[in-house]
């Protein structure tokens, strides 16, 4: 199957996104062009290394490349200060230099960590970003947002440090759980929900196919999803404005993790799937796009065993004025209001900053929550 090249526009930073099958194979050609040393950190943590670190070192290797492989502990609790300054710790040992690389092997917590300590070791060494769930791949690889989370809620310290280039191997997601594969998927529908109803329409007739990991697929559903990140964030780096609409279900889906306690309870991906179902359903309550369109939504979520409802979720009895506490805290609110991405329609997003929080509080009430 052919590669697909997607750039991400940034000038003197621009860099491609590469994505197609046996990449981790062919590490070695494709990075040791964008080395100044042969040599490179690479941060995995447990779950990857235990599948896939071995192959990649043998590949770089192969092409002449030193590899010092850092292998973190898997989970959210690895992003943190305390595995921020173990891994600092550990890059420093190595004496890595600006003209050196990192190389982010791992899932959205190894790339939010690893390219934040990219983005701050020595003021900055490059990075590049070897994604290994369907999530990574088509979100947080891609665009430069990396961070740590604190007591004080998640991403709040971080900053924008651009990757020199993705790797995307669709081949590393056939040992990924089938959970996780919902969870990337949830974001794959975002894209066609905020920005392609033709792509929408596709996921409609063959979301089943990417789920089962047809090739054909998987590719054009990562490519696409890539494709609208890219350019989105070559127009709106530092989401000053157009970026904002890849948080579409983020706002409600936020206030549904934090309720939850952010554990593998409700994973991201779930709750983004309920935030877009409960942000189309917003839209259509208050006038702003059709009762079909969010039916649609909802029914494409659905397919995909995702929670679509708050009886869907694994707690019961959330309530309305803790929702809309958590959302008023989501470093997305500004100036004490809340911003939420609504829809017009399947394939037509757009930031509302004046959302009235009586209605919000009405409807979220009308969908279950208790007042
Ligand atoms: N994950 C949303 C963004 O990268 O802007």
């Amino acid at each position: 199957m052919n590669r697909m090249v997607v750039s991400v526009g940034l000038g003197a930073r621009t860099y491609d996104v590469i994505i197609g099958p046996g990449l981790v194979n062919s590490a070695g050609a494709l990075v040791a062009p964008m080395l100044k040393a042969q040599r490179v950190a690479v941060v995995t943590d447990s779950n990857v290394g235990e599948y896939h670190a071995e192959r990649l070192a043998w590949a770089l290797e192969k092409a002449g490349i030193a590899v010092n492989t850092i292998v973190v502990p898997a989970g959210e609790a690895t992003k943190s200060w305390d595995g921020l300054s173990g891994l600092s710790a550990r890059l420093l040992a190595l004496k890595l230099d600006r003209g050196d690389l990192i190389i982010a092997f791992g899932g959205g917590v190894v790339g939010d960590l690893a390219g934040f300590a990219a983005a701050i070791y020595k003021r900055g060494i490059g990075f590049i970003q070897i994604p290994t769930s369907l999530l990574a791949q088509v979100d947080s690889s891609v665009g430069g947002k990396t961070a740590i989370d604190t007591p004080q809620g998640k991403n709040l310290i971080g900053a924008f440090h651009q990757p020199r280039l993705v790797l995307a191997d669709l081949d590393v997601l056939a040992t990924l759980p089938d959970r996780e594969m919902a969870c990337g998927y949830a974001e794959v529908i975002k894209y066609g929900l905020l920005g392609d109803a033709e792509f929408f329409g596709w996921l409609e007739a063959n979301g089943h196919a990417v789920l089962a990991r047809n090739n054909a697929a998987l590719a054009h559903a990562v490519g696409r999803s890539v494709q609208m990140k890219a350019q989105i964030v070559a127009e709106d780096e530092h989401e000053t404005g157009r970026r904002a609409l890849l948080n579409l279900g983020h706002t409600f889906g936020h206030a549904l993790e934090a309720e939850t306690g952010f554990g593998d309870e409700l994973k991201h991906g779930e709750a983004v799937a309920a935030g877009c179902v409960l942000a189309f359903a917003f839209s259509a309550q208050l006038g702003l796009c059709a009762q079909e369109d969010a039916s649609r939504a909802a029914a494409v979520f659905k397919a995909a065993r995702l929670p679509t409802t708050l009886a869907d979720l694994p707690r019961q009895n959330l309530n309305a004025d803790a929702l809309i506490d958590h959302m008023a805290q989501d470093k997305k609110a500004a100036g004490g209001k809340l911003i939420f991405i609504l829809a017009r329609c399947i394939g037509e997003a757009f930031v509302a900053r004046d959302v009235d929080t009586a209605k919000l509080r009405q409807f979220l009430i009308a969908q279950g929550a208790s007042s």
